[in-house]
C-alpha cells in the first residue's frame, strides 16, 4: 500500500515479545495525517532504517535509552522529505536525515535533524555508512581499537554496515582484517568485493580452527557485534594488549536466559588481566556524537574514492518492515537493511 496526503500508516507496538519478535509484536494503524504546529515542521518519510538495537526499545528491561511504550509508534531513524516547515534552516522539499519512526508521517522542531540539501546522491545511504551505522563503525575503531599498521583486526557481521564499514576502515589502515559472516555467500562477498584478506563463517563445521588458521599471529582487535559462540572462538586467540570495542550483542537479543554453562567469567577476567587487555562498551551517539563532523568528512571522502564500499538490503513497504526487523535478528538481511516507505 502506497502513502496517503491525508493519512499516516504507522506501526505501534503491541505487546512486548518474549524471546524472539513475531507478528504480534506491532500493529499496523491508520491515523489522520499529523499537522505541524507553531516551529515544527512536517516531514514524509521515504526510506526507514532497521537496527538491531530496535529489539531492546520492545523491551522494558533497565537500558541506556528508555523503551518504546505499549501503544506508541516504533522508534527508528528515517530518511525523510520537509512537506512544510516552521523551523530555521528547513523549507519545504529539503531532504533530512530524522528521528522519524516507523510511521508515514512525522512532526518536528528541528532536534537532531540534519538537513542533506535538496537533491542529495544517495540519500537512504544517510541510514548507514554516512550515518549512524558508519558513525558507529569509525569511531569505535579508531577511538577505542585504535588499529596501527600490521595488526590483525577480527570483526563479526562483517557484512552488514558496522562491520563492513569497521574491516575497510582496518584495510585502509593497514591491519590484516578477518571477518566473520553467517554462510559462504556473505563471506564471498567480504572478500571479493570489500576486500578483507579472509572471512569465516560462523555458521560453518570447524568455525573454532579457521579463525585460528585465518588470524596466524593472534588477534590484537576484536570489534564485538555479536557475543555467544563467537566470542568464544575469538577469546583464546586474543594477544597481550588486545583492544576490544563492545559495540552489539546481537546474538544475545533475543536471549530469554543465561546461556549454558559453563560459567566463563571467570576465565574472561582472567585473560583480561593476564593479556592487558582494554575492553570498552560504548553508545555511539553518548559516546562519539561529538565527533560526527570529523567522521562525515572522512567517510564522504573514503566512499567517493571507492575505498569504502557499500551494500544495501532494500525492501519495499512499511506493512513488510516488522518480517524484515524479526529476518534481520536471524541474519537474513544482505546488507543495510532499510525499508522504502514511498517513491
Ligand atoms: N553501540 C552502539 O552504539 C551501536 C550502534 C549501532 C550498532 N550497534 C551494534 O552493532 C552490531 C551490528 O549492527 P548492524 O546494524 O551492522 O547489524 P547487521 O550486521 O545488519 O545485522 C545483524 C547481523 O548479526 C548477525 N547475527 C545475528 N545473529 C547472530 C548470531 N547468533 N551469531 C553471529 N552473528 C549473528 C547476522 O549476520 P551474519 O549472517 O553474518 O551472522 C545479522 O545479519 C549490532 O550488535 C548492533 O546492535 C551498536
Amino acid at each position: 500500500m502506497s502513502q496517503s496526503d491525508t493519512k499516516n500508516r504507522k506501526l505501534t507496538l503491541a505487546e512486548r515479545p518474549k524471546g524472539a519478535p513475531d507478528e504480534n509484536t506491532l500493529k499496523l494503524e491508520t491515523t489522520d495525517r499529523p499537522e505541524p504546529g507553531k516551529g515544527q515542521m512536517l516531514l514524509r518519510n521515504i526510506y526507514l532504517s532497521l537496527d538491531p538495537y530496535m529489539r531492546g526499545r520492545m523491551s522494558d528491561a533497565p537500558s541506556y535509552a528508555n523503551p518504546v511504550e505499549i501503544g506508541d509508534v516504533m522508534v527508528g531513524g528515517t530518511v525523510s522529505q520537509v512537506v512544510t516547515s516552521d523551523v530555521d534552516g528547513f523549507e519545504a522539499g529539503d531532504w533530512v536525515s530524522a528521528f522519524g519512526g516507523w510511521q508515514d508521517y512525522a512532526l518536528s522542531d528541528g532536534k537532531g535533524v540534519i538537513n542533506l540539501g535538496k537533491s542529495p546522491e544517495n540519500p537512504s545511504w544517510a541510514l548507514g555508512v554516512l550515518g549512524m551505522p558508519g558513525l558507529t563503525a569509525w569511531a569505535g575503531l579508531t577511538q577505542i581499537g585504535q588499529p596501527q599498521k600490521g595488526e590483525t583486526l577480527v570483526v563479526a557481521a562483517a557484512s552488514g554496515p558496522v562491520g563492513a564499514t569497521v574491516g575497510q576502515i582496518g584495510k585502509i589502515m593497514g591491519c590484516r582484517v578477518v571477518g566473520i559472516a553467517g554462510g559462504p555467500e556473505k563471506c564471498t562477498h567480504v572478500v571479493d568485493n570489500l576486500g578483507f584478506d579472509a572471512c569465516i563463517d560462523h555458521k560453518a563445521d570447524g568455525f573454532e580452527d579457521a579463525l585460528k588458521q585465518a588470524a596466524p599471529d593472534g588477534i590484537d582487535i576484536y570489534f564485538e557485534n555479536v557475543g555467544g559462540k563467537v566470542f568464544d572462538a575469538v577469546m583464546p586467540l586474543l594477544n597481550t594488549s588486545a583492544r576490544i570495542p563492545v559495540c552489539g550483542l546481537v546474538s544475545q537479543y533475543n536471549a530469554t536466559s543465561l546461556p549454558d554453562g559453563p560459567d566463563r567469567l571467570n576465565l574472561l577476567l582472567g585473560t583480561i588481566l593476564r593479556k592487558r587487555m582494554t575492553m570498552r562498551g560504548f553508545i555511539v551517539f553518548d559516546d562519539f556524537g561529538h565527533l560526527y563532523g570529523e567522521f562525515a568528512g572522512q567517510m564522504q571522502s573514503w566512499v567517493k574514492e571507492g575505498k569504502v564500499k557499500y551494500r544495501e538490503d532494500m525492501i519495499e513497504g512499511l506493512e513488510n518492515a516488522p518480517a524484515a526487523f524479526i529476518g534481520m535478528l536471524k541474519g537474513e538481511n544482505f546488507g543495510k537493511r532499510v525499508v522504502k516507505l514511498a517513491d
